[in-house]
């Protein structure tokens, strides 16, 4: 028997303006921008998957519809390429596709900050403990960073925080831990501080974009006031939480690109298009070719 709650539904939340990325994002969510040949948004929903998640909640905004049809049957299409017997193609669409009843739409009516935006998904999660998956982040490896917390948090239940190793010298760009004692292949989780002045970070393990959390999170963002930049922060409520229940760290040791950053995004491209043996034969090459140029 099962000694936690299974984590069954996952929370992806894409409300937030894509700021990073204009004017490419004034029309098109920056989720669905491509890496390789799909969407950022479906290598996630991937990852959630390989975890065991059996239901994908998606918290939207305005002009974010467009993830709501690419997670649909195009009925349309569909008939085209049955009718020109392109069966290779309709494997892939199928491939993409969550079963009926698998997908969750609501909608942030502001982009309140991360946090509002998770609260927003209260409803249609419901008591019980969930995955938290911030679809700029993404994570290549081998069984997954969600299959792996998942399997943590089989020995550990709790809330489960992934992080990963950054140099010293950039802890101050990003959430890190408080690392404590070592548990089941983790770590018991002492602390968060939002990006740490220079010198002063704790640990140099970076908060990297995935969560398994509790639903007892959600009583805490109701009832919180907005902290850095106006907003709604998952962490101070994370911080709040973390007084009545444990938490845990997972090392994450693959490699994560942020794809809400240009340079990221096109990291993520490189990387996918070389552990794809259609590609990489031909790009190897013609990459090496444009490193070797004199800069312009
Ligand atoms: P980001 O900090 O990357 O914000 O949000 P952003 O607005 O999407 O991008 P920039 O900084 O303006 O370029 C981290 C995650 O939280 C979601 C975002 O969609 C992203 O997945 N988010 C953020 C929301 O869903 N709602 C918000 O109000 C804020």
């Amino acid at each position: 028997m099962r000694k936690y709650r299974p984590v069954r539904k996952a929370v992806f939340p894409v409300a937030g303006l894509g700021t990073r990325f204009l004017p490419a994002t004034k029309a098109v969510p920056k989720e669905m921008l491509t890496i390789v040949d799909r969407p950022v948004i479906q290598y996630v929903v991937d990852e959630a998957r390989a975890a065991g998640i059996e239901h994908f909640v998606f918290v939207t905004g305005r002009n974010k519809a467009v993830i709501e049809d690419h997670f649909d049957v195009q009925v349309e299409l569909q008939n085209t390429l049955a009718e020109r017997g392109r069966q290779e193609a309709l494997d892939i669409l199928a491939r993409a596709l969550p079963a009926p009843g698998q997908t969750s739409f609501t909608r942030q009516q502001a982009p309140l900050g991360l946090g509002h935006a998770v609260w927003c998904a209260r409803e249609i999660v419901g008591n019980e403990p969930f995955a938290l998956l911030l679809p700029d982040m993404l994570m290549q490896h081998e069984r997954g960073c969600m299959s792996e917390m998942v399997e943590l948090y089989g020995r550990t239940g709790g809330n489960i925080v992934s992080t990963e190793a950054v140099p010293w010298t950039e802890t101050h760009k990003y959430g890190v831990v408080v690392k404590g004692e070592a548990v089941e292949g983790g770590f018991r989780l002492d602390g968060m501080v939002e990006k740490p002045a220079a010198g002063t970070a704790p640990s140099n393990l970076m908060i990297n974009g995935r969560y398994i959390l509790q639903p007892e999170i959600f009583a805490i963002l109701a009832s919180q006031q907005p902290g850095a930049g106006g907003e709604i922060q998952l962490t101070d409520a994370m911080l709040a939480l973390a007084r009545s229940q444990p938490f845990y760290g997972y090392t994450f040791t693959g490699r994560t690109f942020d794809c809400g950053s240009r340079e990221g995004f096109i990291k993520a491209n490189v990387a996918y298009a070389m552990t794809n043996p259609d590609m990489a034969g031909s790009l190897r090459p013609e990459l090496e070719a444009l490193l070797r140029e004199p800069r312009r």
